[in-house]
């Protein structure tokens, strides 16, 4: 049985050291499995996410998220799901529920429009487990100022609009609690591996653990 998990978390959640903490451990298993992200993951999206991501360019709300929706759609079809039917499980860094905060809570087009959108481009596929990494926007703030570098568009938006997004996934996470795995990302790296590798909603995945 192969599961499709997605993993959402700000900039500054130290979602790229869980990443590469679950990688390991799925490997040590012999666990198949592919790591993607979005947008990205097949050569079309991933130019698309050059045009999404590059940062001081306008772009309309309306065609952002249609461009996250195009990148998604390659994405399911191209990768995701033939990854998923040859055995294989997938983990993908960020997936619907991005959109879902970002452009439909956080930029005000409204959940159902996104819900929609993201029903059109995937097909209907939805994650098994969602893992969201929970982390006050200002620390998450403090931790990327600290790292220094540049910003993406996205990153460089408003505190007010990284407080939207915060609350977007909160609710999104208590609607969805048998799908969700909440991790406070403010502790260590492997005290959020633990609470992860602990959580009912991924003990659920045998194939995983
Ligand atoms: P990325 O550099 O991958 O950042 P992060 O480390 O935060 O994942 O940039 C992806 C950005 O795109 C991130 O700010 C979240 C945003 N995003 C959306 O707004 N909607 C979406 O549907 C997706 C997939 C991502």
């Amino acid at each position: 049985m192969s599961s499709f998990i997605t993993i959402e978390g700000s900039d500054g959640s130290g979602k790229s050291t869980l990443i590469g903490r679950m990688e390991s451990h799925l490997r040590a298993r012999g666990v198949p499995f592919k790591l993607t992200r979005e947008p990205g993951g097949t050569p079309v999206a991933e130019e698309i996410r050059d045009i999404i991501l590059k940062p001081n360019r306008k772009l309309s709300t309306l065609c952002e998220l249609l461009l996250f929706e195009a990148a998604r759609a390659d994405h399911v079809e191209t990768f995701i799901r033939p990854a998923l039917a040859s055995g294989q499980s997938v983990l993908c860094d960020r997936f619907t529920h991005s959109s879902l905060a970002y452009q439909g809570i956080a930029r005000g087009l409204g959940e159902d429009v996104v819900k929609n959108l993201n029903r059109v481009a995937t097909g209907g596929l939805e994650p098994d487990a969602v893992i969201w990494l929970k982390l006050d926007p200002k620390i998450a703030y403090d931790r990327i100022e600290s790292r220094g570098g540049e910003k993406s568009r996205l990153d460089s938006e408003a505190m007010a609009f990284h407080l939207r997004v915060f609350d977007g996934f909160s609710q999104l996470a208590a609607n969805d609690p048998e799908r969700f795995i909440v991790l406070d990302a403010s502790r260590s790296p492997e005290q959020v591996f633990q609470e992860l590798l602990a959580h009912p909603n991924w003990v659920r995945h045998g194939d995983l653990r």
